[in-house]
């Protein structure tokens, strides 16, 4: 027994969603029989991983009595987008944080965090510039006699990462209707959130199927996150679930990030064609491509063989391919 169904949740994902077979990509790649988790098809504010966090995370700022919910992101985060229209949808205020540099005329992500309605914050960084305007926002909505509820940048809680463990129980039983023993599940790993949550819910059913996590930043990055270790993140998941969790260890495949987060590698980008040329998937420069580089990498080094399954985990992410138009152009060129 665990209390994962307990937990309050607010349905924002729909699903579930498919699992696909990908066989002009298998045989493309010449390897495993690879599927995909269409988590990019999530009902909500044009898809992605985030809404399966947020289905956690916006049911406790509603029962916290949030009227406002604040969260954090780059320019171009998915995570903020998601954020804006699910507050929308449940009647809450979004305001989003973000860093970077402001596009003008917006695209993608922040065209449509505009098109929403949020209030959007430019902050100076990542660290204590974005700290102090967020406790500033927070005194100002009191002072208006506003409650606002704070979602930390990707959604990455151990609450949130309950969205994940749902998916993992979710694809496991539909591996069993397919009748397959799937090796592994490849995602990309930003915040962790979604690597950390697939694993948890591995480790909560029992299922032996391992978590091939492709880094999208730098490890450096990725600390600037402030989501933390493991060992505390897994034992709060473990709290909030009411029965031990036994995570295995896991390394994450650090070979594909490029210079730095958000950089747009050869790599991705030739993925990117690779599985919409052989299945249709519309994959992103910044996540999902990457996360595909490292799964056809890791066939052709032979870390799958044909007898295997892998099922990549899309996490959606297709507004992010506006703001690196010019960089994906020039790598695609014939
Ligand atoms: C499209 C997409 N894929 C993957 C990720 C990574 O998820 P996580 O931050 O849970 O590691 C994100 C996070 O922003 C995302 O937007």
């Amino acid at each position: 027994m665990n209390l994962l169904y307990a937990l309050p949740r607010v349905p924002l994902a729909g699903g579930p969603t498919p699992l696909q077979a990908l066989p002009r990509l298998s045989a493309a790649l010449g390897g495993p029989t690879l599927w995909c988790k269409r988590d990019d098809l999530t009902a909500l504010g044009g898809g992605g991983n985030k809404a399966r966090k947020l289905e956690y995370l916006l049911a406790a700022a509603r029962a916290d009595g949030a009227d406002t919910v604040i969260t954090f992101g780059g320019a171009h985060s998915n995570h903020a987008r998601m954020t804006a229209v699910a507050a929308r949808m449940l009647g809450l205020e979004p305001i989003l944080v973000l860093t970077g540099t402001p596009l003008d005329p917006p695209v993608g992500n922040l065209l449509l965090d505009h098109l929403a309605g949020a209030r959007i914050e430019w902050a100076p960084d990542y660290g204590a510039g974005r700290d102090a305007l967020v406790a500033d926002l927070k005194a100002e909505l009191a002072r208006a006699g506003r409650r606002a509820a704070w979602i930390p940048g990707g959604g990455t809680t151990p609450l949130g990462a309950m969205g994940y463990v749902r998916a993992a129980l979710e694809l496991r039983a539909q591996c069993e209707a397919e009748g397959i023993r799937p090796a592994a599940m490849v995602c990309a790993v930003g915040t962790e959130g979604t690597w950390r949550g697939l694993r948890a819910g591995a480790a909560l059913a029992r299922w032996p199927v391992a978590a091939h996590g492709v880094a999208v930043a730098t490890p450096a990055e990725r600390a600037g996150f402030g989501v933390g270790p493991p060992q505390g993140f897994f034992a709060e998941m473990a709290a909030l679930l009411g029965t031990p969790l036994d995570v295995p260890p896991a390394a994450i495949d650090e070979d594909h990030v490029g210079a730095q987060y958000g950089a747009v590698t050869p790599a991705a980008v030739a993925a990117m064609a690779l599985a919409l040329r052989t299945e249709g998937l519309v994959l992103d420069p910044v996540y999902t491509g990457k996360a595909m580089a490292g799964l056809a990498a890791a066939v052709r080094a032979g870390r799958y063989g044909p007898d295997d399954h892998v099922v990549f985990v899309h996490t959606g992410g297709w507004p992010g391919l506006a703001p690196k138009a010019a960089a994906i152009a020039a790598e695609s060129a014939p």
